[in-house]
């Protein structure tokens, strides 16, 4: 069920036309409907309702406590990826025996810190990251449990930028190494091997990727059973695309996603965890921007937004479409004109779409940038000296204001002049 449709003649989300939180919050701003978080959420626990599993949420998608606590609340787990993101969670109310530590390059301080807040696993990515976690621990006299995500250099199809699971990428060890470094692990003290971890990409439109990558892990739990370590858990990462146009992309459902998962993995007996983050934020929130101008040039016409790449980095960094639709419901037979859609910072790659059909809209319109819900406000920032863009929560006919807009006196008071100046 879609919980952002057009009634009488306006965008509403959920029980709450946009236009009125536009005139109370002010443009732009992020909203996120409740109602989808929690669906797309309870999709995945159901997806792998016929084993013990853990829907680990992906929180570097939008990390907002309100966010958190809603999902919490459904009891999903978290994949905190820093020291950030684990304190953020733990504020959310999440404990720690929810909390999967993820992350490339972990610092000694980020190790202690989960560790004295308590980690239900830490996934290890390289050696030394390994031997460090073991001293960690050791000097903190905590046994920790861990898994290591191997890297099964498999194509995910997916943005080169996103992509994480072939053997060029900085992720996980290889896995053909694998077996040679869980032998190095249970000789560290400190260390407790629960599992195996692997993660691929994210936005993968196809299963088949899923499919190959699961079937290496299934092998590999064999290897690894029989070399005497104990693979109670298989960590499964995150990454199922969604759709960003309405039209022709169809990626695969959580079920079928499930089904998959129960067909490579099911049969190891296993706890299965999972980290999904798109699928789950994506398409439960918006991007609502104003028009400020809509300018003629020579042979383009461009409609400039109070939006701009530092609210919404996706289309400069990885070309990412994003459907831009007008809060007004278009007359009927409307007819459709390309237009530049771009933002006011300083940069030609401030550029949503180019040559995008979009019906007649005028200044003072607003529209929305739908699929925006994932990698969009937490991936803003105040380039231009644009305030940070507030996020908003709907549920039902309620909404709130998650995270304000600061003001420019904010902004400006977390410089300091040196004494000296
Ligand atoms: N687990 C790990 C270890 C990850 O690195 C990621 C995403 C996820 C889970 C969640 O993947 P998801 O289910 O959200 O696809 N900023 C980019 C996406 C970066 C993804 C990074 N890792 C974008 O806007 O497309």
């Amino acid at each position: 069920m879609d919980h952002f449709l057009y009634r009488d003649g306006a965008l509403w989300v959920e029980d709450v036309p946009l236009a009125e939180i536009a005139a109370q919050v002010g443009t732009p701003f992020y909203v996120y409907s409740t109602a989808t978080l929690v669906r797309h959420y309870r999709l995945f626990d159901e997806a792998l309702a016929w084993g013990p599993h853990l829907v680990c949420y992906a929180m570097k998608a939008a990390s907002n406590q309100a966010i958190l606590k809603t999902l919490a609340a459904e009891g999903a787990g978290m994949d905190v990826v820093s020291g950030g993101e684990y304190a953020r969670a733990r504020a959310a109310g999440v404990p720690g025996d929810r909390i999967v530590f993820s992350g490339v390059g972990k610092t000694r301080d980020e190790m202690r810190q989960a560790l004295s807040g308590g980690v239900r696993q830490v996934n290890l990515e390289s050696e030394p990251e390994m031997r460090a976690l073991s001293q960690v621990a050791q000097a903190m006299g905590l046994e920790v449990p861990v898994t290591v995500r191997v890297n099964p250099d498999v194509d995910a199809r997916t943005h080169a930028k996103i992509a994480t699971g072939k053997s060029e990428n900085k992720f996980g060890i290889p896995i053909a190494r694998a077996r040679e470094v869980y032998a190095e692990v249970a000789a560290l003290p400190g260390l407790r091997v629960v599992g195996i971890d692997v993660h691929i990409g994210s936005q993968l439109t196809q299963l088949d990727p899923f499919e190959a990558a699961y079937a290496k892990v299934a092998e590999l739990t064999g290897a690894l059973r029989a070399d005497g370590h104990q693979i109670t858990r298989l960590d499964l990462g995150g990454g199922l695309g969604i759709p960003y146009t309405r039209s022709n992309e169809t990626p695969p459902l959580p079920g079928d996603y499930g089904a998959l998962v129960q067909r490579t993995v099911g049969h190891l007996g296993c706890e299965i965890e999972i980290e999904p983050g798109r699928l789950i934020v994506g398409n439960a929130g918006l991007l609502v921007a104003r028009v400020i101008y809509v300018k003629e040039g020579e042979d383009r016409r461009f409609l400039i937004l109070d939006a701009a790449m530092n609210d919404l980095i996706r289309p400069a960094m990885y070309d990412a479409h994003h459907e831009i639709v007008p809060v007004s419901d278009p007359a009927p037979g409307a007819e459709l004109a390309p237009f530049d859609i771009v933002g006011p910072v300083c940069e030609s790659g401030d550029t949503f779409a180019r040559g995008r059909l979009m019906p007649p809209l005028a200044a003072d319109d607003l529209v929305a940038f739908r699929s925006a819900g994932a990698y969009g406000a937490v991936m803003a920032s105040e380039y231009n000296t644009r305030a940070l863009v507030p996020e908003v929560l709907v549920k039902g006919d309620q909404f709130s204001v998650i995270r304000a807009r600061p003001s420019f006196d904010d902004i400006i008071n977390r410089d300091t002049i040196p004494e000296w100046l």
